[in-house]
């Protein structure tokens, strides 16, 4: 079944519906999702998340943009937080030139330390980077335990760059974009990186794949994204969905259908 590695249903574009939305799942194909907490209030809501629903995971971090909200007393929480059974990554981590929000050093420092509290809770890691490739690729070469797995979150650079993470062992985690046409880049780099590395993720509510594209996005509608990277490497939809779950729950250490 399908395996949504990064979906944020905390978020405000599911209050309306977000109970039946989940209980209805299952029908779309969905058997497991890892809700992504990016803030401290994301973190907390994500919890309560994966109480509430068997097949709700969650990861826990401190997305670039939230940073300037933490300190001391606060990050011991979020560590806390990460000792949880179903909290199975931490992130979405790293950073964002492009909205610039916080402070670039500012930004670095918590990415590092976010990093750092991974490692020590062994934990696997979601990279978040925009527009800042050549400080993210630094700052994991120097700071990441090699041991520790990692998957860059909807990734954007080139294929070139994708060749890069992809030799430090890195998975990559691919969404709608896909399915766009300006889509050029990804459908390159997703043709020629291996099968067993790539990740399913919607970001839900963004990025819903075509026809959807700038509606609100839910891991249903992942089964267009799984089509789409089946035609470029010649498999059918339903294998992309049995190996990418595959590479999922090697990903985040889950046992197979256990804990449906
Ligand atoms: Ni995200």
């Amino acid at each position: 079944m399908i395996f949504d590695s990064h979906a944020h249903y905390d978020d405000a574009a599911f209050d309306e519906d977000r109970e039946e939305l989940l209980n209805g799942l299952v029908d779309a194909g969905v058997g497991t999702v890892v809700n992504v907490g990016a803030s401290l209030e994301g973190v907390r809501r994500t919890v309560e998340l994966t109480e509430a629903y068997p097949f709700v995971y969650g990861a826990a971090g401190v997305h670039p943009d939230e940073v300037g909200a933490l300190n001391e007393e606060n990050f011991q929480w979020l560590k806390d937080q990460c000792r949880r059974e179903k909290i199975v990554a931490v992130g979405e981590i790293g950073l964002d030139y492009y909205w610039d929000k916080e402070d670039r050093s500012m930004q670095k420092e918590w990415f590092v330390r976010q990093l750092h509290m991974a490692e020590e809770l062994k934990l696997p890691v979601i990279i978040h980077s925009r527009e800042a490739a050549a400080d993210t690729l630094e700052i994991l070469k120097r700071e990441r335990d090699p041991g520790c797995p990692a998957v860059m979150h909807c990734y954007s650079y080139s294929p070139e760059m994708a060749k890069e993470y992809l030799k430090m062992g890195f998975y990559l985690g691919i969404g709608g974009v896909l399915t766009f046409k300006n889509g050029k880049k990804l459908k390159e780099t997703v043709a020629e990186a291996p099968m067993e590395r790539l990740l399913l993720e919607t970001d839900c509510p963004y990025l819903a794949p075509v026809p959807y594209r700038g509606k609100r996005n839910d891991s249903g509608k992942l089964m267009l994204v799984a089509e789409e990277l089946g035609r470029i490497k010649g498999i059918s939809a339903q294998e992309v969905i049995r190996i990418t779950e595959e590479n999922a729950r090697r990903f985040f250490r889950l046992r197979q259908e256990e804990e449906r």
